[in-house]
């Protein structure tokens, strides 16, 4: 399976987003991860649609992940179709109907994905997985950028592969390239990352060393 990787956005320069989108696209990264923040699910806001709508402008072509850390992404749906998601991903801890908003995301022509929190066993995911394509595992708090890997959160990747080998498998937060290899190892075949990419000044040398990782991975 191939490895996916997905530089998150809110690590970004907010003074020169613009140029950040573009710098994300032409490092060989695979899509944008947009996370936005309701200051209700999280401790923190972020960016809304807006930010989405310029990344499509700005890149159409780099395909636009968005992340819901809300906890009511229900009547956020169309808005964030609109604004140009091409994924959706929503929290199982959110305070809504899975089993109807999965198959809502999916009706709007967005590809469905649900994401765990570290503290959320993994059984919870299982009523829902033959509704979504993508599950995310946070391997932070979610919130902040900048933290540390818990590697603790890994058996749940493993848990997953097991159970839905066709699934795609993301991890999010803390991701390296010692991270990387380590949840490739498990299972994850899609990598989010942020300050590990936007922060140094070659982001496709960093795109190159977390794909060398994975590769070491393979082996
Ligand atoms: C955390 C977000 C992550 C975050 C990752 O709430 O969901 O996507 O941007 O940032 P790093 O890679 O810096 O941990
Ligand atoms: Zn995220």
């Amino acid at each position: 399976m191939a490895v996916q990787i997905l530089p998150s956005l809110l690590a970004a320069d907010y003074g020169a987003l613009a140029a950040d989108i573009t710098r994300a696209f032409r490092s060989g990264a695979d899509a944008l991860h947009l996370d936005i923040m309701d200051a209700h699910f999280v401790p923190n806001l972020s960016f809304g649609p807006d930010i989405v709508k310029l990344c499509r402008r700005v890149e159409p072509e780099f395909y636009r992940h968005v992340h819901l850390m809300m906890t009511r992404p229900d009547l956020y749906l169309e808005v964030f179709a609109n604004a140009g998601a091409q994924t959706i991903q929503i929290h199982v801890e959110a305070d809504c109907d899975l089993h109807a908003e999965l198959p809502r995301i999916r009706a709007l022509g967005v590809r469905p994905a649900i994401v765990l929190n570290p503290e959320t066993p993994v059984e919870a995911v299982y009523p829902y997985l033959a509704l979504c394509d993508e599950v995310l595992v946070m391997t932070v708090h979610p919130g902040y950028g900048g933290q540390s890997f818990i590697a603790d959160c890994l058996p749940k990747v493993a848990a997953l592969r097991a159970r839905a080998p066709h699934l795609d498998i993301m991890v999010d937060g803390g991701v390296n390239a010692q991270t990387a290899l380590d949840a490739v190892r498990t299972g994850a075949n899609q990598l989010v990352a942020g300050s590990f990419l936007f922060k140094q000044a070659d982001m496709a040398s960093a795109v190159s060393a977390l794909r060398a990782a994975c590769d070491a991975a393979a082996c």
